[in-house]
């Protein structure tokens, strides 16, 4: 029988039901305080985790996001692994960990075919070791409106953004489970948070990600696996030429290395959500306060969120940034 969800008579029920929300308000007022002292309190003072002699893998660990967070785990003493589908940017990455006296395992891997991520994980695990951090952080995008997008690409976009995560978690989450250790870090993005134009399917899966980790959380959770660490990580846009020719209005894109430092930073905290820049938290929940005509009429005119993605050119077209 599921407990808490089955009564003898109407009046357990009343009474379970009270004391579940006294004790839930309590708690939830302690992680309020909690969280209030944590964000005033010096970085120096906060409980980090050490990372020393741990497998970090970083899939898309070639591009401009991807590099900065090897170098960062790299020279936190960790032991970095790298799959990308680009030889040339994987190179570029451990030749960046080599000048700075830091080893890199690489692989080739498509990570949007299962078979090959299974067999790449095996081949890490023998070679390497188990992995301790998965940093599920590779992804594309067209950037084309919904008619004029072609259907294979619309399944490349779900195969790498989305579905890659559920073939890499399966490989490695059953080894951090039987060690009592491990973090999966998911790299989702603002787009992932609020539908964005010519991204129905960069957006959807963007989406997809935000509910695989909180889905995969509350199961890890319940199942009393609370010593695997979840960081959703979703921020605006990066200067890495993703986006190339985009021009945000409000703000500017932010830079790869930035991102990648608060992502390593939220990893050691054991932060479940890291939004990038964090203001972007705040404009949020206006997104289900305020009338839906309001709020197309914000990105229209204040945003100008279509007019600047028109402005996409793709990678080797216009100058990023
Ligand atoms: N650039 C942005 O504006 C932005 C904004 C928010 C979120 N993000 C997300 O951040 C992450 C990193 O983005 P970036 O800007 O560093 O991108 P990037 O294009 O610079 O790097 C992505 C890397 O993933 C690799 N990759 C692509 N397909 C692959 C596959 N099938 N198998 C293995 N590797 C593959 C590429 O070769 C590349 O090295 C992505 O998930 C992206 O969606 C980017």
């Amino acid at each position: 029988m599921v407990p808490g969800l089955i009564y003898e008579n109407p009046l357990e029920y009343i009474y379970t039901l009270l004391l579940d929300i006294l004790v839930c308000t309590v708690k939830s007022f302690y992680f309020l305080l909690e969280t209030i002292f944590l964000t005033l309190l010096p970085d120096r003072l906060r409980n980090k985790k050490d990372v020393t002699g741990q497998v970090v893998l970083i899939t898309g660990g070639g591009g401009g996001v991807g590099r900065h967070i090897a170098l960062n785990f790299a020279k936190l003493n960790a032991k970095i692994v790298i799959w990308d589908v680009n030889r040339e940017a994987i190179n570029a990455t451990c030749d960046a960990l080599k000048t700075e006296g830091y080893e890199c395992a690489s692989y080739i891997v498509d990570i949007s075919d299962r078979e090959k991520v299974y067999e790449a994980a095996k081949k890490v695990k023998e070679e390497i070791g188990k992995v301790d951090i998965l940093v599920n952080n590779a992804g594309i995008v067209t950037c084309r409106p919904f008619l004029d997008l072609p259907d294979k690409a619309i399944e490349s976009t779900y195969a790498v953004n989305i579905l890659s995560h559920y073939w890499t978690a399966k490989a490695f989450l059953p080894d951090m489970i039987a060690d009592k250790r491990g973090h999966i870090v998911t790299v989702s993005s603002v787009t992932g948070l609020m539908g964005t134009y010519a991204c129905t399917d960069y957006s959807a899966t963007k989406f997809a990600t935000v509910g695989f980790h909180e889905s995969l959380y509350s199961e890890l959770k319940y199942h009393g696996h609370e010593y695997i660490g979840m960081t959703l990580v979703c921020p605006y846009y990066i200067n890495t030429g993703m986006f190339s020719g985009v021009k945000p209005r409000l703000f500017p894109m932010l830079e790869a290395k930035y991102v990648a430092d608060q992502l390593v930073e939220s990893t050691l905290k054991n932060e479940v959500n890291c939004t990038l820049p964090g203001s972007v938290r705040f404009l949020l929940p206006l997104k289900c306060l305020l009338p839906a005509k309001t709020c197309w009429e914000m990105m229209l005119r204040i945003m100008k969120g279509p007019q600047s993605m028109s402005m996409y050119r793709g990678r080797g077209k216009a100058k990023s940034g």
